[in-house]
């Protein structure tokens, strides 16, 4: 067999494989996988004065979730300023860049293509229509971010969970959270669904009662904040992971986690580092607002 086709069949095999599996994975091609350099790595800086340390902390604990639950197979790579040698980056902020600031979290599904080091923003902030309560809810957005879009958004999910918009804020409702994505631009299987994906909503996300918007239809939501079997096996697809991915909710529940994180305001605290306020970076970061990972 000539080393083409041989390929290919190889990825056939693999794609038809993993997606006996559930999960929803970015196709759009404005948007790429991590990978920069031979190494799965997502560089990124804090928005200076966004986050106090505890939010901080909060953040960096859901990459080291992710990491640790995919065998390392990415690293996150915290900079303190902008690359300046044309590594692409994220930049995490509450606010989601300049203009208009989010009322809500969002990320871009995965990395922009053509961003040549200027930077894209995502929205990390808190509140009912935030998602900054608990590691679950920050880990949902970088499961985004990697190219793992949101399985409570995939075509087929009328089939398997009910939607009550009137419960659900009205933040949510006008950015389209409950939107079905584009099929031409996603790749998931029509045939499952994974109610334990770390992708889904958790109760307090855009409720108005604190009851859970998103309800499965014959089968609980349960997710504590670690990836799902399907979770894993599709990010390992979509980096080429070497893992074993853990069925972590085969057996007994696992403890519920609730940490709440006191809203910031920007504490004095202020963590003086590294002073380098140069920004001299006069190229504009990608920024649109209001991208709950349904865009087109
Ligand atoms: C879906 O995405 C494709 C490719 O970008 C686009 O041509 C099409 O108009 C989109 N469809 C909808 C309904 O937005």
């Amino acid at each position: 067999m000539d080393t083409p086709r041989t390929f290919l069949l190889v990825l056939v095999t693999i794609l038809t494989h993993s997606f006996a599996n559930g999960c929803v994975l970015n196709t759009d091609p404005t948007f790429s996988r991590w990978k920069q350099f031979g190494y799965n790595n997502v560089p990124f800086i804090f928005y200076p004065g966004d986050y106090t340390a505890a939010e901080q902390s909060l953040i960096l604990q859901a990459m080291a979730q992710i990491k640790s639950d995919m065998g390392s197979c990415f690293t996150w790579t915290q900079y303190t300023s902008p690359p300046t040698d044309g590594t692409n980056f994220v930049i995490i902020s509450k606010a989601g860049g300049p203009g208009v600031a989010s009322q809500s979290c969002y990320t871009y599904p995965g990395m922009i293509t053509l961003q040549q080091g200027k930077g894209q923003y995502m929205a990390i902030q808190s509140g009912v229509n935030g998602c900054l309560s608990n590691v679950r809810q920050v880990m949902r957005l970088l499961m985004s971010l990697l190219g793992q879009r949101f399985e409570h958004n995939k075509p087929n999910r009328d089939a398997y969970v009910n939607i009550n918009r009137g419960i659900a804020t009205a933040v949510s409702l006008n950015y389209g959270a409950y939107n079905i994505y584009n099929k031409s631009l996603v790749l998931s299987n029509d045939a499952d669904f994974d109610y334990n994906s770390v992708t889904l909503l958790d109760p307090p996300t855009f409720s108005n009662t604190g009851n859970p918007v998103v309800t499965g239809k014959t089968v609980g939501i349960n997710n504590v904040g670690r990836l799902s079997l399907k979770d894993c096996q599709c990010l390992s697809f979509l980096y080429s992971c070497t893992v074993s991915c853990q069925n972590v909710y085969s057996g007994a529940p696992l403890p519920t986690q609730f940490i709440v994180i006191p809203t910031s305001t920007s504490t004095s605290t202020s963590t003086s580092t590294s002073t380098s306020t140069s920004t001299s970076t006069t190229t504009t970061p990608f920024a649109f607002p209001f991208d709950l990972g349904r865009r087109r």
